[in-house]
């Protein structure tokens, strides 16, 4: 692998992200020789931490990822790490930062290459880039910067916040991290729908009845409460993650695999996507909270949360594109917090097709995600024992051995950044179109809770979410698969 000179400066460096996924993600590259020798990562966060410190945490972080791991390239790759305590609005601390760069760019001969990483609170990113920008910080060779959701609170909110990095940053050097792009199975969504004629022929409006995506979690919001109440399951989850996902389901074939192709394919699509009026929205989606098990509030008892919160753990909707291969076909999704289980998957539902037998099943495509990554098809086939149909499942599995080998997507998504392949990153196109469907619901929702009565429907934990979510669907035969 190519080994790539650069200075990397995190913001956020004593963080939870840094620690738990950007520091093991480095070391793997390191250990493939993507970066080796011409590297140095700055940290910076307001702590008062030294570089040694910095160095003992990176280690830590390396130590509770890996079993097994030569102690000797631990030592060499936390060498390459630097701790600047910062003020992200002082002006005098980016004066510093930038002097520190300069040095260990000389020092390790990193040819004036910056990589900037926003890992801290969202709030502080808009700064971040000001300052970026009015102090250069850039170098005189690659200026990339990776931006962690959530990018904006709204379309407005990210409009000013992609002001402020592009003062800095080609649009093409912005890379707005959504860590579902670099999952396994997402990633196998084009491969599987363009090079199978199974799959991709049957792949159109004609064939297929609807689409539903869920993405259910387990947990509660545990200790991020604060963020959370803010946010809720629509901005949190949707707007990101689930959009992505649907846009992968629904967008036309690319001429090529190239970034730009990808990219203008989910754009052709998304141009076309139908942004809902209220009363759609009303009609459409479900939103809701959790309950505890003895149905009393939940949610709105969490640290940090608002006791009178209408801000929603779960969300069921729809949306519709007038273009591409599924057309006007709908596309359910729903995710929330306090599921039965973790489960994320995406269900291709086929029409029924009319036959001898009258009692043959539809073919269903389901892509699971997490915890397990699996393809399967529903098809007919004969009882043995009778002429009846029975249902089976055609099943694409990963042996545990070949799982092991999945990289963690912060290692993919990282790598990318590296070797400059924006393919698995948010395009502000695609972002701005997002915040519109989003904000379109988010202003319906207001409005509702300022007539005082809002719908939110309060489910218990550890279940299918609330049972409104499967009134969304067109017709009295369709209905959630995963239930
Ligand atoms: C994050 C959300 O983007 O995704 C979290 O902010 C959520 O609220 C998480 O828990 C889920 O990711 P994953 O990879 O565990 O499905």
């Amino acid at each position: 692998m190519k080994n790539i000179p650069v200075v990397m400066i995190i913001f956020g460096g004593s963080g939870d992200l840094a620690h738990r996924k950007l520091y093991p993600a480095l070391f793997n590259l390191y250990e493939q020789g993507l970066i080796h020798d011409n590297f140095a990562v700055i940290g910076t966060a307001r702590r008062p931490w030294s570089h040694e410190y910095l160095r003992e945490q990176v280690s830590d972080a390396i130590h509770e990822t890996h079993d097994q791991v030569d102690e000797n390239d631990v030592k060499r790759f936390a060498s390459h790490f630097y701790y600047q305590s910062h003020d992200v609005t002082n002006v005098e601390h980016y004066e510093t930062l930038k002097k520190l760069a300069q040095e260990l760019d000389d020092r390790y001969s990193a040819q004036g290459n910056r990589l900037f990483y926003m890992a801290m609170a969202p709030r502080f990113f808009g700064t971040i880039a000001t300052h970026i920008n009015d102090q250069s910080l850039t170098g005189s060779g690659f200026n990339r910067i990776v931006v962690e959701k959530p990018f904006g609170h709204d379309l407005a909110s990210a409009e000013e916040l992609n002001k402020e990095i592009t003062a800095s940053f080609n649009e093409d050097d912005i890379f707005r991290i959504d860590h579902y792009l670099g999952k396994e199975m997402i990633q196998n969504i084009m491969p599987m729908r363009f090079t199978n004629p199974l799959i991709k022929n049957i792949w159109t409006s004609e064939n297929v009845k609807n689409i539903q995506v869920t993405l259910a979690e387990r947990l509660g919001v545990e200790a991020r409460g604060g963020y959370y109440d803010t946010s809720g399951a629509l901005r949190d989850m949707v707007q990101n993650h689930i959009f992505q996902i649907i846009t992968l389901l629904a967008m036309p074939e690319p001429k090529d695999l190239s970034s730009s192709s990808i990219h203008k394919a989910k754009q052709d699509l998304l141009e076309s996507m139908i942004i809902p009026t209220p009363e759609e929205v009303e009609k459409d989606f479900v939103r809701g909270q959790y309950l505890g098990r003895d149905n009393t509030f939940a949610y709105k008892k969490e640290p940090n949360v608002d006791p009178e919160s209408t801000t929603e753990t779960f969300v069921a909707g729809k949306v519709k594109f007038k273009k591409g291969p599924v057309a006007d076909v709908p596309i359910y999704f729903r995710t929330g917090k306090e599921f039965k289980e973790k489960k994320n998957r995406i269900d291709i539902v086929l029409k029924h097709m009319n036959n001898p037998y009258g009692q043959a099943h539809s073919n269903n495509i389901t892509i699971e995600i997490d915890p397990v990554s699996k393809i399967y098809i529903t098809i007919n086939g004969k009882k043995i024992d009778t002429s009846g149909i029975r249902r089976e499942n055609l099943t694409y599995e990963f042996s545990k051995e070949e799982m092991a080998k999945v990289p963690d997507g912060y290692e993919r998504l990282l790598h990318d950044v590296f070797v400059d392949d924006s393919t698995n990153f948010t395009h502000w196109s695609e972002l701005k179109r997002y915040w519109e469907f989003i904000d379109t619901v988010e202003d319906a929702w207001q409005k509702e809770n300022e007539k005082g009565n809002p719908k939110i429907s309060q489910y218990l934990p550890y279940r299918m979410g609330p049972k409104e979510a499967s009134d969304i669907f067109e017709s009295p035969t369709e209905h959630w698969i995963y239930e």
